[in-house]
């Protein structure tokens, strides 16, 4: 049997994941697999209701982050492991590190405490090494290029509304991240033309998935 991949897809607003995200879950598909597609924060009854409420309240950034932890690990138990634990690829649009991306870089949350809350919520016994992607796409481009991109869209979310500034420190995080944990990343360059970044994704994606076979 096929293994499991659990892919993550990262980058500022604007950055363009969505329709990639669709074209890869149709690729996978026509090679039979399953594919679970999911998002954060959300994926769950639970989640969906606290995705709501980060998105559109005011609040502290520790509660912030806490409820992002929150609806990630009630995501992790009732979605992510038991498709894993099926043999699925799951295509999760955001996870972890965007919220190292954006409580972490954007706010400027403490980092350490992020990376104690990602032990807690990531470590699933009686696997001792915390869960994490197989495989991280990074969109990345300058957040002038996405502003642009965003300016013509609907009505903007908390963190859409948020000046170039913020998303040239979310950018710097992810970046980070991608330091810190190069192995697991692929950084696409998402200034480019659709069919070009679609290219680059695919690419990217049919390497690991191939290598590891
Ligand atoms: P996004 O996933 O881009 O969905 P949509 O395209 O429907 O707006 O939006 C989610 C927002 O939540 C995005 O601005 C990033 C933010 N976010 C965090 O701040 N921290 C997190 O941990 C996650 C998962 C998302």
């Amino acid at each position: 049997m096929s293994r499991a991949w659990f892919i993550t897809f990262e980058g500022i607003d604007g950055a363009g994941k969505s329709t990639h995200i669709e074209g890869l879950a149709d690729w996978f598909r026509s090679q039979g697999r399953q594919v679970t597609l999911t998002r954060e924060p959300g994926g769950t009854p639970l989640s969906e209701k606290l995705r709501e409420l980060v998105l559109h309240q005011a609040m502290d950034p520790l509660t912030e982050a806490l409820l992002m932890f929150a609806a990630r690990r009630e995501h992790l138990l009732q979605v992510i492991e038991p498709a894993l634990a099926r043999a699925d690829v799951v295509l999760c649009d955001r996870f972890t590190d965007a919220t190292f991306a954006y409580q972490g870089g954007g706010r400027g949350f403490d980092w350490r405490v992020l990376q104690t809350l990602e032990q807690w919520v990531q470590h699933l016994p009686p696997a001792a090494d915390l869960r994490q992607p197989d495989l991280t796409v990074w969109f990345d481009l300058p957040p002038e290029v996405a502003a642009q991109r965003l300016s013509s869209a609907r009505v903007p979310d908390k963190f859409e509304a948020q000046p170039v500034e913020f998303f040239r420190q979310v950018r710097a995080a992810y970046a980070k991240r991608m330091q810190e944990m190069p192995q697991r990343f692929a950084r696409i360059a998402a200034d480019q033309d659709r069919p070009s970044v679609w290219r680059d994704v695919l690419q990217s994606v049919a390497e690991r998935v191939h290598e590891s076979r």
